[in-house]
């Protein structure tokens, strides 16, 4: 059983504080976990408790800290670390409110995901068994290669640029791709006379002048390393189009001029037609435009991926809705958007059940901890997103994958992106 709940402050990929908690149990086990942090962050998202005032910028999050030494603390002594869901649901009833308010969703998710850790290294067994049992699969990989958005400096609108391994026999093959086109990927950007300095998820950050640009580089770059695009290396990107559309007039300032969502469309259209090497594309209309999101799933969703991720935001009611509404085929899973192991197992869950896919995802502001790759591993996610092969706590949970199929060795199937069959 658990006797103690420790929290700290700690410092994530952007020095900007974030969460660590410890879950101690009665025989000393230990478990610890570091909570990540967005910044195209949705409207929906659970609250990440910050400490406002001038304290490093009002980031500090001191209260959610201390939230786990006191209250959180109390309440879980004495309780049996093997039932996620009683632990999680304590810290929910704890918090009271329906958004995570008051405790923070920094806090409950750090001691959740502790626990979880605690549990399996309790039971002497890896993390992704103990949360996943026997049923578990190495995920199909996206790796942001270019950064936009609120990620970069840059001119580029659109936030992430991915590539991703097709037809692989084994992830480490993979990702032998894709760290091939991503040293190729610099030089190509070299010899164009652009930056190679990287964004928040490891990706270049070149000031490219448009987002067709950046897939055009990326065709070249996957070329340039040997590869076929669309057939060996594909490519996705998150448009995280809440970050530039405009709630009042509902059009997108998109690349210097004002777009009707229909002209929006009609882009993304193009683009798939241009480029047929593009598998998956993430929140092609805004947070609060679910209507022309969900007719252009309705035209386009046999072509291609569709994922939502900040409509949703991992709430398992949002993703209901979401699903009766046919808004999309994808599902983007995030632990910190919801703040607990057990309602983010709930949301994979509901998505695989209603025959959507799922991409579990890091946060642009992350950390060494890998748990988001045992997390995909043991939900058999399906996908995983997780940034470039560069930067340690992007490339570490990329480590943590190649260690998981090495120990899986003879065991481990991959899931394989539907498109590497369907596609014409
Ligand atoms: P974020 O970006 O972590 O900054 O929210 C990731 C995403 O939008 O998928
Ligand atoms: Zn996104």
């Amino acid at each position: 059983y658990i006797v103690q709940v420790k929290g700290r402050e700690i410092y994530d990929s952007r020095g900007v504080p974030t969460v660590e908690a410890d879950v101690i149990l009665s025989d000393g086990t230990m478990g610890r976990a570091e909570v990540p942090s967005g910044k195209s962050t949705g409207d929906k998202e659970a609250v990440e408790l910050r400490d406002g005032g001038s304290r490093l910028g009002g980031k500090g999050v001191l209260k959610a800290v201390n939230n786990i030494n006191t209250e959180i603390n109390d309440a879980l002594n004495g309780v049996s670390p093997f039932d996620q869901g009683n632990v999680d649901q304590i810290m929910i009833d704890l918090d009271g409110t329906p958004n995570k308010g008051r405790l923070g969703a920094n806090a409950i998710l750090g001691v959740s995901m502790a626990t979880a850790r605690a549990a399996a290294n309790y039971q002497g067994i890896p993390l992704y068994r103990y949360l996943g049992g026997t049923y578990i699969q190495i995920p199909q990989t996206f790796h942001n290669v270019i950064n936009g958005g609120e990620h970069a400096d840059n001119g580029i609108d659109m936030q992430e640029f991915m590539i991703t391994p097709l037809k692989h026999d084994t992830f480490r093959a993979g990702f032998e791709r894709i760290v091939n086109t991503y040293h190729a990927l610099q030089k190509v950007l070299e010899e164009k006379g652009y930056q190679t300095g990287v964004g928040d998820e490891g990706g270049f950050a070149p000031d490219l002048p448009s987002s067709e640009d950046a897939i055009k580089v990326l065709y070249e770059a996957i070329e340039k390393a040997g590869y076929k695009p669309g057939e060996d290396v594909g490519i996705a990107f998150d448009a995280a189009s809440s970050t530039f559309y405009d709630d009042k007039t509902g059009n997108y300032n998109f690349e210097g001029s004002e777009k009707t969502p229909k002209e929006m469309a009609d882009y993304y259209e193009g683009l798939l037609e241009k480029y047929p090497a593009i598998v998956s594309m993430e929140d092609p209309f805004g947070e609060n435009d679910w209507d022309n999101f969900t007719t252009f799933t309705k035209k386009m969703g046999d072509k291609v991926q569709i994922v939502t991720d900040d409509n949703v935001c991992t709430n398992p009611a949002l993703i209901r809705k979401a699903i009766k509404q046919g808004m999309a085929n994808s599902i983007l899973i995030k632990l910190n958007q919801i703040g607990t192991v057990s309602e983010t197992m709930e949301a994979v869950r509901l998505a695989h059940e209603n025959n959507y896919t799922t991409m579990i995802s890091h946060r642009s502001g992350d950390t060494g901890d890998t748990f988001v790759s045992d997390f995909a591993v043991a939900v058999s996610g399906g996908q995983l997103k997780a940034g470039a092969p560069a930067r340690s706590e992007r490339v570490e949970k990329y480590n943590e994958l190649l260690r998981i199929e090495e120990e899986l060795e003879g065991h481990a199937s991959i899931s394989f992106f539907p498109n590497d069959v369907d596609k014409d």
